[in-house]
């Protein structure tokens, strides 16, 4: 049992300056929950923010319930029952009604049966319209599910498991969150609508809440979990010593936990919403010089991601065993009851611009998917510019890219996947866990709130 608070706090992010955050028990990223496999938890979340909020545990096989569904609000003391309508930035009068949300005042229980393989989750903020200023205002922690098996593999652990949550944020000269959505006069400055639209930028990297770290490390194994908790921005990640040599980024783990083998990569893609789970070994890089984790897509500053001093020479009894895990899902084509194509495309919406999924706005009141509990589907996403695309309650794996095979870092069990510009992917997956209302939508956090979502009623 948890209980965590929401509440408004400051950091000291930058040196000098403090930033008012909205928070997860006072800090960001919220507290870092660890649960065991098949061990359900409760949390209960108080919520003393200014407005509404619910909480999504991203990657959790979650009852519908406690799924944090975007119109099963919180509200806050005072902040009257008829003002839930959704003003956000599909536009004022937006006004959908979802007859189906449950509403609460100040707390709600959210419980997790963790019936799941061990993987590396997060919770964040997932009010209709609004996720993405509540994410980049600081609603995000992680979740790690254990089990006994994972726990005796013999992969670097306790000081040498590092779990990486990245994150790029825009500050404002005092130190407060730059988002151009928050200030109605901002947007009406030229380029900020458009910058709203393809996704909010930062230029200043966080790995954990701090800015550009380096973290001290022994010459030994290290197991890296890094998840993408931008809104929008992509990395290429590159592990680069300080005598210009690239390290093995050697991946063990996706989204839904183990690979059935290791990958080895020297550059890993990682979309908003997806985690990588890498061991990247320091031996051999020499005692006080630097490895630096940089993103290739970036320029500037934001190159830069972190960096490991490493510190001393010490023993190392780790080890990348050749088989990782053997209860990977294996769906066939063959198995698949139905296939069904989705588009993600911009266009418009209640008057302006948004995001479509199937030249459709989210409507929390129409069903865009029936399916039957058990049910193996294929589904083929088709983008205009990049879009990673996350499903609820299920994981899936990657069949096709474009008619190709999957890339290497496509490998296991995902549940969200970098759709990329023009391309077409092709997924399959089996909806079990509970019948319910879950969602799938595009995780670069301003395309969702701007409608790039769909309900999924599995009966
Ligand atoms: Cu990470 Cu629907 O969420
Ligand atoms: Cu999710
Ligand atoms: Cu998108």
């Amino acid at each position: 049992r948890y209980e965590i608070t929401q509440r408004e706090a400051t950091a000291e992010i930058l040196p000098g300056v403090r930033t008012p955050l909205w928070t997860y028990e006072g800090a960001f990223p919220g507290p870092t929950i660890e649960s065991r496999r098949g061990r359900p938890i409760t949390v209960t979340h108080r919520n003393e923010l200014p407005v509404p909020t619910v909480v999504h545990l991203h990657g959790g096989r979650t009852p519908a319930p406690s799924d944090g569904y975007p119109t099963d609000l919180v509200l806050p003391e005072g902040w009257p029952d008829a003002h839930v309508t959704h003003t956000g930035p599909g536009g004022p009068g937006h006004g959908m009604h979802d007859p189906q949300a449950v509403l609460t005042r100040l707390t709600r229980d959210y419980t997790f049966p963790l019936d799941q393989r061990p993987a590396l989750l997060w919770y964040h903020d997932h009010r209709m319209d609004f996720t993405a200023p509540a994410i980049w205002r600081g609603l995000a922690g992680l979740h790690i599910v254990r089990d006994d098996a994972e726990d005796s593999l013999g992969l670097p652990a306790g000081r040498r498991e590092l779990p990486l949550m990245i994150a790029d944020r825009a500050f404002a000269a005092d130190g407060s969150l730059d988002y151009p959505a928050l200030d109605p006069a901002l947007r009406r400055r030229p380029g900020v609508r458009e910058a709203y639209l393809a996704g909010v930028l930062g230029d200043v990297i966080l790995v954990n809440g701090a800015p550009w770290p380096v973290h001290e490390v022994d010459a030994a194994r290290y197991r890296l979990r890094i998840l993408n908790a931008s809104n929008a921005r992509h990395y290429e990640l590159e592990a680069v010593s300080d005598d210009g040599r690239l390290l093995d980024l050697v991946q063990i783990g996706a989204d839904q936990g183990l690979l059935t083998a290791p990958v080895t990569h020297r550059l890993l893609p990682i979309a908003p919403a997806e985690r990588y789970d890498v061991i990247i070994d320091f031996k051999g890089v020499p005692v006080g010089s630097r490895v630096r984790l940089l993103n290739r897509l970036g320029s500037g500053r934001t190159r830069e991601v972190m960096a490991f001093r490493i510190a001393r020479r010490a023993s190392d009894d780790s080890r990348i065993p050749r088989t990782l895990s053997t209860d990977l899902p294996i769906w066939r084509r063959s198995d698949a009851v139905r296939v069904r194509d989705f588009s993600f495309r911009a266009g418009q919406m209640h008057g302006g611009h948004g995001w479509l999924i199937g030249g459709e706005p989210f409507d929390p009141a129409r069903t865009d998917v029936t399916t039957h509990l058990g049910d193996v589907e294929i589904w083929r996403l088709v983008a205009d510019v990049h879009h990673p695309i996350h499903l609820h309650l299920v994981g899936f794996r990657v069949l096709s890219r474009s008619g190709r095979p999957p890339l290497p870092h496509d490998a296991g069990l995902k549940d969200t996947v970098s759709l990329r510009p023009a391309e077409s992917v092709e997924i399959i997956t089996r909806f079990d866990g509970y019948r319910g209302r879950y969602l799938f939508h595009c995780h670069n956090a301003e395309h969702e709130d701007m409608g790039m979502m769909a309900n999924i009623e599995i009966i």
